[in-house]
Protein backbone atom coordinates (compact mmCIF):
# COMPACT_ATOMS: atom_id res chain seq x y z
CA UNK A 1 0.00 0.00 0.00
CA UNK A 2 1.40 3.25 -0.53
CA UNK A 3 1.28 6.08 1.89
CA UNK A 4 -1.64 7.57 0.36
CA UNK A 5 -3.36 4.15 0.60
CA UNK A 6 -2.64 3.86 4.16
CA UNK A 7 -3.45 7.15 5.27
CA UNK A 8 -6.82 7.37 3.66
CA UNK A 9 -7.09 3.88 4.97
CA UNK A 10 -6.76 5.51 7.88
CA UNK A 11 -9.19 7.78 8.05
CA UNK A 12 -11.66 5.75 6.64
CA UNK A 13 -11.53 3.68 9.80
CA UNK A 14 -11.40 6.37 12.05
CA UNK A 15 -14.82 7.01 14.23
CA UNK A 16 -13.55 10.32 14.76
CA UNK A 17 -11.24 13.18 14.08
CA UNK A 18 -7.33 11.91 14.09
CA UNK A 19 -4.56 14.36 14.64
CA UNK A 20 -1.21 14.93 12.25
CA UNK A 21 0.92 13.66 15.12
CA UNK A 22 -1.50 10.37 15.30
CA UNK A 23 -0.83 9.81 12.15
CA UNK A 24 2.76 10.84 12.02
CA UNK A 25 3.00 7.85 15.12
CA UNK A 26 0.82 5.33 12.81
CA UNK A 27 2.47 5.26 9.70
CA UNK A 28 5.49 5.99 10.55
CA UNK A 29 5.55 9.83 8.91
CA UNK A 30 7.08 12.82 9.21
CA UNK A 31 4.62 15.85 10.58
CA UNK A 32 5.74 17.35 7.04
CA UNK A 33 5.16 13.57 4.94
CA UNK A 34 1.34 13.54 6.62
CA UNK A 35 1.03 16.91 5.22
CA UNK A 36 1.85 16.32 1.78
CA UNK A 37 -0.32 12.37 1.97
CA UNK A 38 -2.91 14.96 3.23
CA UNK A 39 -2.58 17.23 0.20
CA UNK A 40 -2.01 14.17 -1.83
CA UNK A 41 -5.46 12.86 -1.31
CA UNK A 42 -7.17 16.27 -1.15
CA UNK A 43 -5.61 16.64 -5.47
CA UNK A 44 -7.09 13.60 -6.12
CA UNK A 45 -10.52 14.88 -5.24
CA UNK A 46 -10.94 13.24 -1.73
CA UNK A 47 -12.49 16.28 1.29
CA UNK A 48 -11.24 16.40 4.08
CA UNK A 49 -12.22 18.60 6.84
CA UNK A 50 -9.47 19.66 9.26
CA UNK A 51 -10.55 21.18 12.84
CA UNK A 52 -7.63 22.93 14.95
CA UNK A 53 -6.85 20.60 18.06
CA UNK A 54 -8.74 17.84 16.87
CA UNK A 55 -7.26 17.03 13.38
CA UNK A 56 -8.44 15.49 9.90
CA UNK A 57 -11.45 13.55 9.05
CA UNK A 58 -13.03 12.09 6.20
CA UNK A 59 -15.90 14.44 5.17
CA UNK A 60 -19.23 13.24 4.72
CA UNK A 61 -19.72 15.31 1.40
CA UNK A 62 -16.80 12.72 -0.13
CA UNK A 63 -18.74 10.97 -3.69
CA UNK A 64 -15.76 8.92 -4.33
CA UNK A 65 -15.82 5.21 -2.95
CA UNK A 66 -12.77 3.63 -2.01
CA UNK A 67 -10.40 0.69 -1.96
CA UNK A 68 -10.58 0.47 1.90
CA UNK A 69 -14.01 1.64 2.49
CA UNK A 70 -14.82 -1.38 0.16
CA UNK A 71 -13.13 -3.77 1.83
CA UNK A 72 -14.36 -3.25 4.94
CA UNK A 73 -17.82 -4.25 4.23
CA UNK A 74 -16.37 -7.07 2.13
CA UNK A 75 -17.06 -10.91 3.15
CA UNK A 76 -14.79 -12.53 0.59
CA UNK A 77 -11.05 -12.23 0.20
CA UNK A 78 -10.65 -10.71 -3.69
CA UNK A 79 -7.85 -8.66 -4.57
CA UNK A 80 -9.07 -4.93 -5.52
CA UNK A 81 -7.06 -2.41 -7.88
CA UNK A 82 -9.02 0.92 -7.70
CA UNK A 83 -8.19 3.30 -10.48
CA UNK A 84 -9.36 6.69 -11.38
CA UNK A 85 -9.66 6.35 -15.18
CA UNK A 86 -8.66 3.69 -17.58
CA UNK A 87 -10.03 2.79 -21.16
CA UNK A 88 -11.89 -0.51 -20.29
CA UNK A 89 -11.68 -2.41 -16.79
CA UNK A 90 -12.19 -5.38 -18.77
CA UNK A 91 -9.52 -5.05 -21.54
CA UNK A 92 -7.15 -4.23 -18.33
CA UNK A 93 -8.57 -7.29 -16.73
CA UNK A 94 -7.91 -9.60 -19.48
CA UNK A 95 -4.22 -8.48 -19.41
CA UNK A 96 -4.10 -9.56 -15.36
CA UNK A 97 -5.50 -12.45 -16.03
CA UNK A 98 -3.05 -13.48 -18.87
CA UNK A 99 -0.46 -12.55 -16.95
CA UNK A 100 -1.56 -15.17 -14.48
CA UNK A 101 -4.15 -12.86 -12.37
CA UNK A 102 -5.46 -14.73 -9.69
CA UNK A 103 -9.52 -15.91 -9.24
CA UNK A 104 -10.95 -12.98 -7.53
CA UNK A 105 -8.98 -10.39 -8.76
CA UNK A 106 -11.29 -7.13 -9.16
CA UNK A 107 -9.92 -4.07 -11.28
CA UNK A 108 -12.52 -1.25 -10.65
CA UNK A 109 -12.17 2.47 -12.30
CA UNK A 110 -14.22 5.48 -11.17
CA UNK A 111 -14.53 6.68 -15.19
CA UNK A 112 -13.52 4.81 -18.37
CA UNK A 113 -12.68 6.40 -22.06
CA UNK A 114 -13.60 3.09 -23.93
CA UNK A 115 -16.40 1.54 -21.78
CA UNK A 116 -16.53 -2.01 -23.84
CA UNK A 117 -20.44 -3.07 -24.26
CA UNK A 118 -22.78 -5.97 -25.65
CA UNK A 119 -22.56 -6.71 -29.55
CA UNK A 120 -19.10 -4.37 -30.20
CA UNK A 121 -21.24 -0.97 -28.44
CA UNK A 122 -19.82 1.48 -26.29
CA UNK A 123 -20.46 1.51 -22.73
CA UNK A 124 -21.02 5.48 -21.60
CA UNK A 125 -18.33 5.50 -18.59
CA UNK A 126 -18.26 8.67 -16.85
CA UNK A 127 -17.39 9.97 -13.54
CA UNK A 128 -20.66 8.95 -11.46
CA UNK A 129 -20.57 5.36 -12.37
CA UNK A 130 -18.94 2.08 -11.43
CA UNK A 131 -16.94 -0.14 -13.96
CA UNK A 132 -15.54 -2.88 -12.25
CA UNK A 133 -14.32 -6.34 -13.65
CA UNK A 134 -14.00 -9.61 -12.09
CA UNK A 135 -11.43 -12.20 -12.45
CA UNK A 136 -13.03 -15.49 -12.58
CA UNK A 137 -11.55 -19.20 -12.68
CA UNK A 138 -14.53 -21.09 -12.65
CA UNK A 139 -14.52 -25.29 -13.31
CA UNK A 140 -17.40 -25.31 -15.35
CA UNK A 141 -18.30 -26.30 -18.86
CA UNK A 142 -18.25 -24.00 -21.65
CA UNK A 143 -22.10 -24.42 -21.66
CA UNK A 144 -22.30 -22.85 -18.32
CA UNK A 145 -20.92 -19.62 -19.03
CA UNK A 146 -24.15 -18.17 -19.56
CA UNK A 147 -25.08 -18.48 -15.96
CA UNK A 148 -22.08 -16.43 -14.97
CA UNK A 149 -23.81 -13.26 -16.32
CA UNK A 150 -27.31 -14.53 -14.87
CA UNK A 151 -25.67 -14.79 -11.50
CA UNK A 152 -24.24 -10.79 -11.70
CA UNK A 153 -27.52 -9.34 -12.64
CA UNK A 154 -29.28 -11.46 -9.61
CA UNK A 155 -26.39 -10.03 -7.64
CA UNK A 156 -26.45 -6.85 -8.75
CA UNK A 157 -30.19 -6.29 -8.43
CA UNK A 158 -30.42 -7.87 -4.90
CA UNK A 159 -27.76 -5.41 -4.04
CA UNK A 160 -28.78 -1.92 -5.53
CA UNK A 161 -32.00 -2.90 -4.09
CA UNK A 162 -30.55 -3.81 -0.55
CA UNK A 163 -28.18 -0.88 -0.10
CA UNK A 164 -30.45 1.79 -2.29
CA UNK A 165 -33.74 0.49 -1.11
CA UNK A 166 -35.05 0.72 -4.78
CA UNK A 167 -37.09 -1.81 -6.59
CA UNK A 168 -34.95 -3.23 -9.78
CA UNK A 169 -35.66 -5.75 -12.53
CA UNK A 170 -33.69 -7.79 -15.08
CA UNK A 171 -34.09 -7.54 -18.86
CA UNK A 172 -32.60 -10.62 -20.36
CA UNK A 173 -30.02 -11.28 -20.40
CA UNK A 174 -28.12 -8.93 -18.02
CA UNK A 175 -29.49 -5.03 -18.33
CA UNK A 176 -31.10 -3.92 -14.69
CA UNK A 177 -33.74 -1.79 -15.01
CA UNK A 178 -34.71 1.02 -12.53
CA UNK A 179 -38.02 2.73 -13.23
CA UNK A 180 -38.03 1.76 -16.84
CA UNK A 181 -34.65 2.92 -17.35
CA UNK A 182 -31.30 0.49 -17.40
CA UNK A 183 -28.78 1.73 -15.06
CA UNK A 184 -26.70 -1.33 -15.62
CA UNK A 185 -24.97 -3.45 -17.79
CA UNK A 186 -23.00 -6.53 -17.68
CA UNK A 187 -20.20 -7.89 -20.59
CA UNK A 188 -18.78 -11.45 -19.67
CA UNK A 189 -15.93 -12.89 -21.92
CA UNK A 190 -13.38 -15.62 -21.56
CA UNK A 191 -10.61 -17.49 -23.01
CA UNK A 192 -10.72 -21.21 -23.80
CA UNK A 193 -8.07 -23.98 -22.65
CA UNK A 194 -8.51 -25.75 -25.80
CA UNK A 195 -6.56 -29.07 -24.44
CA UNK A 196 -9.12 -29.24 -22.09
CA UNK A 197 -12.38 -27.51 -23.24
CA UNK A 198 -12.89 -25.62 -20.10
CA UNK A 199 -12.81 -21.94 -19.56
CA UNK A 200 -9.22 -20.87 -18.01
CA UNK A 201 -10.17 -17.81 -17.14
CA UNK A 202 -13.98 -15.43 -17.45
CA UNK A 203 -13.72 -11.90 -17.20
CA UNK A 204 -17.06 -10.51 -15.19
CA UNK A 205 -17.30 -6.43 -16.23
CA UNK A 206 -19.88 -4.82 -14.55
CA UNK A 207 -21.08 -0.97 -14.97
CA UNK A 208 -23.38 0.45 -12.76
CA UNK A 209 -24.76 4.44 -12.95
CA UNK A 210 -24.65 5.30 -9.31
CA UNK A 211 -25.30 8.93 -10.10
CA UNK A 212 -26.25 11.29 -12.89
CA UNK A 213 -23.50 13.13 -14.54
CA UNK A 214 -23.98 16.29 -15.18
CA UNK A 215 -23.90 16.94 -18.44
CA UNK A 216 -26.56 13.74 -18.09
CA UNK A 217 -26.43 11.02 -20.57
CA UNK A 218 -25.68 11.40 -24.55
CA UNK A 219 -28.81 11.73 -27.12
CA UNK A 220 -28.43 8.07 -28.07
CA UNK A 221 -29.29 6.43 -25.40
CA UNK A 222 -30.82 9.22 -22.76
CA UNK A 223 -34.23 7.83 -23.35
CA UNK A 224 -33.05 4.46 -22.31
CA UNK A 225 -30.32 5.16 -19.44
CA UNK A 226 -30.97 6.21 -16.24
CA UNK A 227 -28.85 6.03 -12.94
CA UNK A 228 -29.81 4.84 -9.06
CA UNK A 229 -29.77 8.41 -7.72
CA UNK A 230 -30.37 11.68 -9.33
CA UNK A 231 -28.21 13.80 -6.91
CA UNK A 232 -24.81 12.47 -6.00
CA UNK A 233 -24.51 9.38 -3.34
CA UNK A 234 -22.14 9.92 -0.40
CA UNK A 235 -19.10 7.38 -0.37
CA UNK A 236 -20.02 5.08 1.77
CA UNK A 237 -22.95 4.29 0.45
CA UNK A 238 -21.23 3.65 -2.77
CA UNK A 239 -18.35 1.59 -0.78
CA UNK A 240 -21.48 -0.68 0.51
CA UNK A 241 -23.11 -1.00 -2.53
CA UNK A 242 -20.21 -2.18 -4.41
CA UNK A 243 -19.34 -4.50 -1.86
CA UNK A 244 -22.68 -5.84 -1.61
CA UNK A 245 -22.41 -6.82 -5.55
CA UNK A 246 -19.67 -8.75 -4.75
CA UNK A 247 -20.98 -10.56 -1.97
CA UNK A 248 -23.70 -11.33 -3.59
CA UNK A 249 -22.15 -12.24 -6.38
CA UNK A 250 -19.67 -14.60 -4.89
CA UNK A 251 -22.73 -16.12 -2.87
CA UNK A 252 -24.24 -17.56 -5.68
CA UNK A 253 -21.01 -18.16 -7.69
CA UNK A 254 -19.92 -20.61 -5.13
CA UNK A 255 -23.36 -22.78 -6.03
CA UNK A 256 -23.32 -22.26 -9.63
CA UNK A 257 -23.89 -25.17 -10.74
CA UNK A 258 -27.25 -25.79 -8.26
CA UNK A 259 -28.84 -23.10 -10.58
CA UNK A 260 -31.11 -22.53 -7.73
CA UNK A 261 -30.82 -18.46 -8.51
CA UNK A 262 -32.69 -18.75 -12.07
CA UNK A 263 -35.82 -18.94 -10.32
CA UNK A 264 -34.84 -15.63 -8.42
CA UNK A 265 -33.91 -14.64 -11.62
CA UNK A 266 -37.51 -15.11 -13.29
CA UNK A 267 -38.93 -13.35 -10.40
CA UNK A 268 -36.78 -10.53 -11.01
CA UNK A 269 -37.95 -10.51 -15.02
CA UNK A 270 -39.20 -7.46 -16.08
CA UNK A 271 -40.45 -8.88 -19.27
CA UNK A 272 -41.72 -12.37 -18.65
CA UNK A 273 -45.60 -12.29 -19.63
CA UNK A 274 -44.84 -9.00 -22.01
CA UNK A 275 -44.90 -8.29 -25.58
CA UNK A 276 -41.22 -6.98 -26.55
CA UNK A 277 -39.34 -6.73 -29.58
CA UNK A 278 -37.08 -9.46 -30.81
CA UNK A 279 -33.52 -8.56 -32.06
CA UNK A 280 -32.36 -10.87 -34.23
CA UNK A 281 -30.16 -11.71 -37.35
CA UNK A 282 -33.67 -11.92 -39.29
CA UNK A 283 -34.53 -7.96 -38.16
CA UNK A 284 -36.89 -6.75 -35.39
CA UNK A 285 -40.26 -8.55 -34.87
CA UNK A 286 -42.89 -8.26 -31.90
CA UNK A 287 -42.90 -11.65 -29.52
CA UNK A 288 -44.33 -12.36 -26.22
CA UNK A 289 -42.44 -13.77 -23.40
CA UNK A 290 -43.32 -16.84 -22.55
CA UNK A 291 -40.64 -18.08 -19.94
CA UNK A 292 -36.87 -18.34 -19.17
CA UNK A 293 -35.83 -21.70 -19.05
CA UNK A 294 -32.98 -23.29 -16.60
CA UNK A 295 -29.80 -22.13 -19.09
CA UNK A 296 -31.43 -18.91 -19.10
CA UNK A 297 -32.48 -18.89 -22.33
CA UNK A 298 -35.98 -17.09 -23.44
CA UNK A 299 -39.08 -18.68 -24.49
CA UNK A 300 -41.19 -16.16 -26.84
CA UNK A 301 -44.23 -16.73 -28.98
CA UNK A 302 -44.64 -14.91 -32.07
CA UNK A 303 -47.92 -13.47 -33.69
CA UNK A 304 -48.37 -16.61 -35.67
CA UNK A 305 -48.06 -18.30 -32.60
CA UNK A 306 -44.27 -20.23 -33.24
CA UNK A 307 -42.74 -20.74 -30.32
CA UNK A 308 -38.89 -19.51 -30.40
CA UNK A 309 -36.14 -20.15 -27.67
CA UNK A 310 -33.86 -17.35 -27.77
CA UNK A 311 -30.55 -18.41 -26.81
CA UNK A 312 -28.91 -15.12 -27.43
CA UNK A 313 -28.80 -11.91 -28.83
CA UNK A 314 -31.44 -9.07 -27.21
CA UNK A 315 -34.96 -7.81 -26.93
CA UNK A 316 -36.25 -4.31 -26.64
CA UNK A 317 -38.84 -3.36 -24.48
CA UNK A 318 -42.14 -1.48 -26.43
CA UNK A 319 -42.36 2.14 -25.17
C1 LIG B 1 -23.87 -3.69 -21.98
O1 LIG B 1 -24.88 -3.34 -21.37
O2 LIG B 1 -23.77 -3.57 -23.21
C2 LIG B 1 -22.73 -4.26 -21.18
C3 LIG B 1 -21.94 -3.16 -20.55
C4 LIG B 1 -20.80 -3.64 -19.69
C5 LIG B 1 -19.98 -2.48 -19.17
C6 LIG B 1 -18.95 -2.89 -18.19
S1 LIG B 1 -18.27 -1.51 -17.35
C7 LIG B 1 -17.03 -2.50 -16.68
C8 LIG B 1 -16.58 -3.43 -17.78
N1 LIG B 1 -15.58 -2.80 -18.60
C9 LIG B 1 -15.99 -2.60 -19.85
O3 LIG B 1 -15.32 -2.06 -20.75
N2 LIG B 1 -17.24 -3.04 -19.99
C10 LIG B 1 -17.74 -3.63 -18.75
Amino acid sequence: MSTTEKLLYLLENSTSHISGEQIANKLGLSRNAVWKAINALRNEGYIIDAVTNKGYTLSDKNTRFSKAGIEKYLRYPLVLQIYETLNSTNDIAKQVAINGGLHGTVIIAREQTNGKGRLGRQFFSPKGGLYMSVILRPNISLSATTLITVAAAVAVSRAVDKICGVNTGIKWVNDIFLDGKKICGILTSGSIDIESNRLDYAVLGIGVNIYSHPNGFPDEIKNIAGSIYKGECNFDTQNKLIAEILNEFFDIYENLSSALFLSEYRERSIIIGKEVICVSGDGEFPVKVKDIDDNAHLIVQKNDGETLTLTAGEVKIKI
